[in-house]
Parts: structure tokens; C-alpha cells; sequence
């Protein structure tokens, strides 16, 4: 069989060149759907500018060393990067989430903290394609560096969730945790270690090699055989601090203020020790927003947590950071299979149908996107039938006929789209066709 972009000769014996396809795990995203995309991003960008954060964009790739610090062990660093060495012989690597470029922007720029910031865009991992999980997809996410305050976590916790109801979203859980801080992250991956040691002859081969370089993944396992293994392991919450070090607060204490935080809010959440998150770089408070819209394990709409060490380990002054990154491409699985969020595919207000050949068209639509309203037109001189077909499709709210009649009459037919009803045409006077039309669309606007 030949690949794409190979030439072949076809069952008539005419040589033709396979068509390319997109990459495997990427995908297009065509019109109108776009429209939703852009809904989606104008309202995220809405929410967080109303909460004091302010956009950032960031470059698509970055410096190798920049995504390391998200875990040596971790899959999205030791399968997933999209690496590569550049013309310059630098090895650089696709981002394949945005909280270290994000670290490293603020490394770089000095600002004032707290830093409030907001992001969304395209990230890319390597991984194995299935619903719901793609090697290009799009986040939208927010970061607050320098500052560590509970308060702060259930702010930012807080915001992802209501942005998702805001959506329409309904049936969704958020699960939460404390993974402790650097100390007690350590010691528990210790025990868990040597609890999954003795019963390596139990777990799946593929979460033995896990548990020996990285220990808390495997609690994120979904194989089968895995699951008693993982409900018996000891909990991470056991192995908080009472006490406050000198890095911080005591954990046990801190992630009791975070839970009272949300109950405050009114924000119904589950404790859930068994979450651990995929990327190495968190301490204290962990969460997952989890739609229960769908089956699968590809549940998760977004998820974050509060993080130390990120900074310091790009080279900055240390510096506490929490955030959170939606997936997009999932949440609108999830507005799918809920039925909400759909968008609205009409883009134009009026089409033009000329049956005179085309010109009056041109000038017309020219004369009305120059006056600031929407409109389209047919191509190719069709017919009349054809042309209102096309007018309806178009999604329009009404039509304008240029005919031989209407043209001599120094007119534009108006006809309203909108009816299922036949309605009788109107004629307006080409010379008062904009002020009419916005007279009549303004209405609508308002
Ligand atoms: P993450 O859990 O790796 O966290 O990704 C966040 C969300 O991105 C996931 O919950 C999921 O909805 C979506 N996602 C991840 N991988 C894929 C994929 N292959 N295909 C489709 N969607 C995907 C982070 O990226 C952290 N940077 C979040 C964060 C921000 N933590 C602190 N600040």
C-alpha cells in the first residue's frame, strides 16, 4: 500500500497523488465550529479580566530545560515532548502545557507580584490518540505567582469551576487533595514506594517499572489489576505535617482552610487522596475538575493545584505559585454529551441575490460591509431558485433581490427570511438601502 503524499495509479489506471491527512491525534477545526472556539476564548478572557488577570501569551516552543522540571519521571517529559534540535543546535521542545513557560516569562519580566495572569492556546503531547485525549490540543488556564495563601487556591479553584458552569455544565464533580509540601510529598512517596514494592507481584508490569522511578503515578493506574492495589495504598493526607517549617505552613492545617474556603463559597467538593496529578511540580492543594457526562478515563476538564520549586528550579528566587489549565477540546465533549454551549452558526444579517449578472452585488455587499453590516451573496450567476436557497442556508435574517425590475424601478427587493410563511417582497430605494437596513437590524442589536 502506498503512503500518503505517494503517487499511485488508481483503479483507471490515472497516476494521482494520495491526499495528505493531519497527523495522527490533531485535529481541524473547520467553520462554523470556529465560531464556538472564539465564544469559548472571548468568554474566559471576560471571566478572568472581571477578576483582576490579565492575558499573557507565550511562545509555542521553548528551551528543553524549561518543561524538565515538570518530572524527569513523568510521562509527559519522558514520552511525551515533542523535542527537537533546532538550526542553531538548540534543543528546544513544543509546549506541552503552559505553567513553566509561564514561570519562566515571570522569571524573565520581573513583575510585580502578585502576578494574576490568564492564557489559552494550542499545547502538544505525544501521546497515544483516543476521544478525548489528542498530541495537539487547546487549554485555557490561569497562574498567580508570588504569593502563597490558601485563600488564594480556593480563588483559583473557585474561578475554574464557575467559569465551567458558566458554560451550562452540570454534571461535574471537583475533587480535591494536598499532596503536603516538599517534605511530606517526599515521605509519602517513600512509604508508597516501599508499599508498592511488596506487593509488586500483584500490580500490572507497567505500574511495577512506575513505582520504583515514580511512585504516586501509579495511584493515577486505570488498568484492572491495578485498582485493590491502589484502594489499600496509604493516603497522602496522612502524611501532612502538624507543624509549620520554615518553608511553610504546617499542610494538614492549610488544607483545612482551603476546604472551608470552598464550603464558604458554596462549592460542593470531594476530598479524593488517591489524586496526584500527572506533572511533579505540585505541593499542598491538588484538584481536577471531572465531568461525569461521559465514560471514559478521559474525564478530566481541567485540573491544578498549588506548586513550589518551579520557579526556583528555572532559575528564579523561589516563588509559590497556583493555577489551573481547562482542556478545551474535552470541555466541549462535555457540553456535547450535555447538550449545552452549542453555538450560534449565523454570521450575517442580510444576503444578496442578484439575477442581473453579478455587478449590483458586488457594489452592494461592498457598500454594506463598508457601512458595517454583515452580508454575503451567491457566485457564478445562478438562478433566482438557487440563489434563495442559498440565501436561507446562509443563516440570514433577510434577503435583498436585484432584478431587472427592482433595477429599473431605481429599487432593492427586501424579503424577510425569517418566516416560514411566504411573505410578499418589499421594494426599498437603492439610495436609502443602508439607513433602511440599519434601522431595521438595530432593533435586533439592542
Ligand atoms: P494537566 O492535568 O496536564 O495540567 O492538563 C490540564 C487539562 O488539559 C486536563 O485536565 C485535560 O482536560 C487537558 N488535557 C491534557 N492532556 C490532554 C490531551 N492529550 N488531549 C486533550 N486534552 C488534554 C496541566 O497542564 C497544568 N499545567 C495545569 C496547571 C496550571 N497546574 C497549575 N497551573
Amino acid at each position: 500500500m502506498s503512503r500518503n503524499g505517494e503517487d499511485r495509479v488508481n483503479q483507471n489506471g490515472e497516476n494521482r497523488v494520495n491526499p495528505i491527512r493531519s497527523p495522527r491525534g490533531v485535529h481541524d477545526i473547520l467553520p462554523p465550529e470556529t465560531a464556538r472556539w472564539r465564544q469559548f476564548e472571548a468568554a474566559f478572557a471576560a471571566f478572568c479580566d472581571r477578576a483582576g488577570y490579565g492575558e499573557l501569551r507565550l511562545p509555542m516552543f521553548e528551551e528543553l530545560g524549561v518543561f524538565l522540571r515538570l518530572g524527569q519521571d513523568t510521562e509527559v517529559v519522558s514520552k511525551e515532548m515533542y523535542d527537537f534540535v533546532d538550526k542553531d543546535g538548540k534543543h528546544m521542545a513544543l509546549r506541552p502545557e503552559m505553567t513553566a513557560s509561564a514561570a519562566r516569562a515571570f522569571i524573565q519580566h520581573s513583575p510585580t507580584v502578585p502576578w494574576k495572569v490568564y492564557y489559552h492556546g494550542p499545547q502538544f503531547r505525544c501521546e497515544r490518540p483516543q476521544a478525548g485525549r489528542y498530541r495537539q490540543f487547546s487549554q485555557a488556564g490561569i497562574e498567580v505567582f508570588g504569593v502563597s495563601d490558601p485563600y488564594l487556591d480556593v480563588e483559583v479553584i473557585a474561578l475554574g469551576w464557575e467559569f465551567l458552569k458558566s458554560l451550562g455544565l452540570a454534571k461535574m464533580s471537583l475533587h480535591i487533595n494536598s499532596l503536603g509540601d516538599t517534605d511530606d510529598r517526599a515521605a509519602y512517596g517513600e512509604q508508597l514506594r516501599n508499599y508498592f514494592a511488596e506487593r509488586a507481584d500483584e500490580l500490572s508490569e507497567a505500574s511495577r517499572k512506575t513505582a520504583e522511578t515514580n511512585p504516586l503515578r501509579v495511584l493515577d493506574s486505570k488498568r484492572e489489576q491495578d485498582q485493590d492495589i491502589i484502594a489499600e495504598a496509604p493516603s497522602c493526607l496522612d502524611f501532612l505535617s502538624d507543624a509549620a517549617s520554615e518553608r511553610s505552613d504546617a499542610a494538614s492545617k492549610r488544607f483545612e482552610v482551603v476546604c472551608e474556603g470552598l464550603r464558604q463559597l458554596e462549592i460542593d467538593f470531594q476530598i479524593n487522596p488517591k489524586l496526584v496529578r500527572g506533572l511533579d511540580y505540585y505541593t499542598h492543594t491538588a484538584f481536577e475538575y471531572v465531568s461525569e457526562a461521559f465514560e471514559g478515563a478521559q474525564n478530566a476538564l481541567g485540573g491544578g493545584g498549588h506548586y513550589s520549586g518551579l520557579v526556583e528550579a528555572l532559575g528564579g528566587k523561589d516563588s509559590p505559585g497556583v493555577g489551573f489549565a481547562l482542556g478545551i477540546d474535552r470541555i466541549f465533549l462535555a457540553c456535547d454529551s450535555e447538550g449545552v454551549f452549542a453555538f450560534d452558526p449565523s454570521g450575517i444579517d442580510i444576503f444578496v441575490v442578484d439575477i442581473v449578472g453579478g455587478q449590483e452585488a458586488l457594489v452592494l455587499t461592498h457598500q454594506l460591509r463598508m457601512a458595517g453590516i454583515s452580508c454575503d451573496r451567491a457566485w457564478g450567476n445562478r438562478s433566482m431558485k438557487a440563489q434563495m436557497k442559498l440565501a436561507d442556508r446562509s443563516g440570514a435574517e433577510f434577503a435583498l433581490i436585484v432584478g431587472s425590475d427592482e433595477q429599473e424601478a431605481g429599487a432593492v427587493g427586501f424579503r424577510d427570511l425569517r418566516s416560514d410563511q411566504f411573505v410578499k417582497q418589499e421594494n426599498i430605494p437603492r439610495d436609502e438601502i443602508v439607513d433602511e437596513l440599519r434601522k431595521r437590524l438595530a432593533p435586533q442589536t439592542q
